[in-house]
């Protein structure tokens, strides 16, 4: 409670809507999470759009969307990571792969030019039109307008929509396409450090071109940049979307790591450096140490191996929920520190093994341990809307998302079709199958045991499909900065000062969710 000021000049609003340092202490001995508790509205002249949600992961890492992707295996390949670092976020690669292919995924986040297609569907000289229309047909192509190459990817001209037509089916690409001087072509060592506003540039010099294509040294394809994605993408820079970008223009990523072992247990030492060494090389900005049970041995020697291999990188270390724990992985060297035990949508910890700390509470105690030590925390797991990411925000640097993200079209995993609804699948990485597959040191089992006779600590599931990754995001980051215009906070240093906190019961909740009415259309 606000005991320390007099009672005669505490005001009203100060006896019932507490500060953090006040509310949680009050509450000590309680596990409270998201839907426990709900935040008073304050004074405010910020209006939403107004707001900037600006945070960090370390001194080198600064996000302009606290939201990070979960290192789940149906959650963030390089699909997922681009996406998240496109929308000022961070993708967080999972580890349920072999050494070389998590590097080769680095490496596709990395070399990653937004807006230029790097693959472009490309026909032959010899290909007759027919064959085009045919291939427009089989694979669902939405274009019609090619660039046609020889077998080594040299560049030879452009198949042009307009002769792409039934009436010309028997003639042969290379008798109707543009040749390769008239096509209009950028080379890719003049794309500077800013492609986009090059592409735009060129795009505003040459009325009527809406293809450009890439070429290397050598006249090889190498993208392709398309009038409308450059124009969409100027629209969203103007909507003030800061992709997190390196030093060199390149957009960001983090990695998970799985810290190998010898047969008698120990850290394999050389094999993990060599492939941390192998991550950098390629230019892996963050690295994290993801397990269930952070506060261990084990992660804090190979945190201490990694901080004195590699000074300047980003480290994340997790997963904990004590001060303890905050304090321990600081010590060995982690920059930022993962909250969270049991509380993400498909984990089974605190059911199987009957621990782990409901994630307000968890968040408020590691909240100040990192503040004592000077490292970030991250809140990862348990959040089902953006109302939970406002309240996170009020301790947390930044969120980790599991589930939100796992239905979009970036995450990996097949379309399914149910009773005419599209699924994705989603697991926990302690589930059997993810275990299976490599994850199974996270959870403290042997790669090569039985799995039958292993706990699982997650469950497999499905989400429902839910668009891209920036629909999701720009829906989420919509609420936050709603959130935030609620309290009166320009930003989240101010979030967290202004955030006064109230318990709510269980007919409180109810009261918060749309009730007694037929919900015809849902809210979001
Ligand atoms: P959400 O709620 O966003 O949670 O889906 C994602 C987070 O859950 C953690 N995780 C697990 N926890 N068993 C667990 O107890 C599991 O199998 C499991 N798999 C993932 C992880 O921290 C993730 O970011």
């Amino acid at each position: 409670m606000a005991s320390s000021k007099s009672k005669g000049r505490v005001s009203l609003d100060e006896r019932f809507y507490l500060s953090a340092d006040d509310f949680f202490p009050a509450n000590a001995g309680l596990g409270l999470t998201y839907d426990d508790v709900s935040l008073a509205t304050r004074y405010s002249e910020v209006l939403p759009r107004m707001t900037r949600l600006d945070s960090s992961l370390s001194d080198a890492l600064a996000l302009s969307l606290p939201i990070v992707s979960s290192d789940m295996d149906t959650v963030t390949e390089h699909r997922m990571a681009i996406a998240m670092a496109l929308n000022g976020g961070l993708g967080l690669l999972h580890y349920n792969m072999g050494e070389a292919d998590q590097v080769a995924e680095v490496r596709r986040v990395k070399n990653h030019i937004h807006g230029m297609i790097g693959d472009p569907a490309v026909v032959s000289a010899d290909d007759t039109i027919g064959q085009v229309l045919a291939r427009i047909e089989r694979d669902g192509l939405a274009f019609s307008t090619f660039p046609v190459t020889s077998s080594d990817g040299t560049l030879l001209g452009l198949l042009p929509g307009s002769t792409v037509k039934e009436r010309h089916g028997q003639r042969k690409v290379v008798a109707v396409m543009i040749p390769r001087d008239k096509v209009f072509t950028v080379a890719e060592k003049d794309l500077g450090k800013d492609p986009i506003a090059t592409a735009d540039r060129k795009f505003s010099e040459h009325v009527g071109q809406n293809k450009l294509l890439v070429v290397d040294a050598k006249n090889k394809l190498r993208g392709l940049f398309t009038l409308s994605d450059i124009e969409r993408i100027s629209e969203e820079s103007r909507a003030h979307v800061r992709p997190t970008r390196d030093a060199d223009f390149r957009l960001r990523v983090g990695v998970a790591i799985s810290v190998p072992r010898t047969a008698d247990g120990e850290i394999d030492r050389a094999r993990l450096l060599a492939h941390v060494s192998a991550l950098i090389d390629e230019g892996a900005d963050a690295l994290a140490i993801s397990t269930a049970h952070g506060h261990t041995k084990g992660v804090g020697d190979a945190l201490r191996m990694l901080r004195k291999a590699h000074k300047g990188i980003t480290l994340i270390a997790g997963n904990v929920t004590s001060g303890e724990g905050v304090e321990f992985l600081a010590a060995a060297g982690a920059d930022t520190v993962k909250i969270g035990q049991g509380p993400g949508s498909i984990c089974t910890t605190r059911i199987v093994a009957g621990v782990g700390i409901p994630q307000l509470t968890a968040l408020y105690v590691a909240s100040r341990a990192a503040a004592k030590k000077g490292v970030r925390i991250l809140a990862d797991g348990g959040i089902t809307k953006s109302g939970d990411i406002v309240k996170a925000l009020t301790l947390a640097d930044a969120v980790i998302l599991g589930g939100l993200l796992a239905g979009s079209r970036e995450a990996p995993g097949k379309l399914m079709e149910i009773n005419g609804k599209t699924y994705k699948e989603y697991r926990g990485m302690g589930s059997h199958e993810a275990m299976r597959k490599g994850s199974a040191a996270r959870y403290g089992h042997s790669a090569s045991g039985k799995f039958s006779k292993v706990a699982a600590e997650g469950i497999e599931a499905l989400k429902e499909v839910s668009g891209t990754v920036d629909q999701v995001l720009g829906t989420l980051a919509g609420g936050v900065q709603s959130g935030l215009g609620y309290l009166g906070a320009a930003n989240l240093a101010e979030h967290r000062k202004r955030a006064r906190y109230i318990r709510v019961t269980p007919a409180g909740q109810r009261e918060a969710a749309p009730h007694d009415v037929i919900e015809i259309k849902a809210g979001s």
